[in-house]
Parts: structure tokens; sequence; C-alpha cells
């Protein structure tokens, strides 16, 4: 069950917009409410670590054609995390971080006659659309959110 945004930052890697897997440095943890702070990224990029891994969780529920989870109120800081020191926010991230926080939040609706699937594809590619505007290193690994 999905209850703490803190569960979900479990994938602690080094990589950043440059590089796709630069030193990736994954760690297990075994206790959802403890929280590894190895490496200090901005707000923001704790923010996409964590979107990916409940994304990657929300994956298996797609595929098992049962949401169990809610829409994380948590996703809604993209408005506001602060990034890190080369970026900072303009119109195109606002753009089209308004239409991921829309697209992710259709895969919990209950009344779309749009298969989950797609619904939930139509939201990684808004990840990987906004990820070719400024930050391309991670796509590699976003494409892997996507259900073939
Ligand atoms: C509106 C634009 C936008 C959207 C939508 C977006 N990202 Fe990002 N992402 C960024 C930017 C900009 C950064 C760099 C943030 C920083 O360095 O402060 C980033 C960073 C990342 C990182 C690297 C974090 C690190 O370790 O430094 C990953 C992984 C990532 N995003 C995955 C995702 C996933 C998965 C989604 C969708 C579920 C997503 N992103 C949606 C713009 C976006």
């Amino acid at each position: 069950m999905l209850k703490h945004f803190g569960y979900f930052i479990l994938i602690i890697s080094l990589f950043n917009c440059n590089s796709a897997e630069k030193e990736e440095k994954a760690v297990t943890i075994v206790d959802g409410t403890e929280r590894y702070d190895v490496y200090q990224g901005s707000e923001m990029a704790n923010l996409m670590k964590g979107m990916y891994a409940y994304n990657m969780q929300l994956k298996q529920e797609v595929i098992d054609g049962k949401i169990v989870s809610e829409f994380p109120e948590e996703f809604l800081k993209i408005h506001t995390a602060k990034f890190s020191e080369s970026k900072s926010r303009n119109q195109t991230f606002d753009h089209y971080s308004g239409k991921f926080i829309e697209a992710q939040k259709l895969v919990f609706s209950e009344d779309s006659n749009t298969p989950l699937k797609e619904r939930f594809n139509n939201g990684i590619n808004l990840c990987i659309t906004c990820h070719q505007t400024e930050c391309t290193g991670p796509i590699p690994k976003i494409k892997k959110l996507l259900i073939k």
C-alpha cells in the first residue's frame, strides 16, 4: 500500500540532467518509514526521484489492472520546489508541469473511457516531453516506466 511519500524516495542515485547513469548508487531501504539521505539533491531533484519511484509502483498496479493508491498530493510541489543551482523555473517548465499533473491525475480517475494503460503512458510521456526541453539525461531511465 502506498501511504507515505517518504516511502517513495527509495531510489537513491547519483545522476543528473546531463548524465543518465553516472555513478548510479542504489541503496536498499527495508523500512518504509526510514529515510536515507545519502545524496543531497535539490528539492526538485528529490521530488523527481520520488515521482520516478512512485510511478514504478503505479506501473505494476496498472499492469495488474487495479489502482490501489491515490494521486499523491506531494506531486503538486512541482509548482514550488527549488531547483538545482544551474536551473530555474521558466514558462516552459510551468506549462509542462501543469500538463503532467493533469495527465497523472487522470490515471486515478474512475470515470474515464480512455484505457488505464493509455492514461498511465500519457503521464509518462509528459515526463519525457518536459525532459526533452531541458533535462535530457534521465530520459532513457524514464522510458523504462512506459508500458509496452
Ligand atoms: C515540467 C518539466 C518536468 C516534468 C513534467 C518532469 N520532470 Fe523530471 N526533471 C525536470 C527538471 C528541470 C529536472 C532537474 C531538477 C534539478 O536539477 O533541480 C528534473 C530531474 C529529474 C530526474 C533527475 C533527478 C536527480 O537525481 O537529479 C529524474 C530521475 C526525473 N526528473 C524523472 C522524472 C519523472 C519520472 C517524471 C514524470 C513522472 C518527471 N521527471 C517529470 C523537469 C521535469
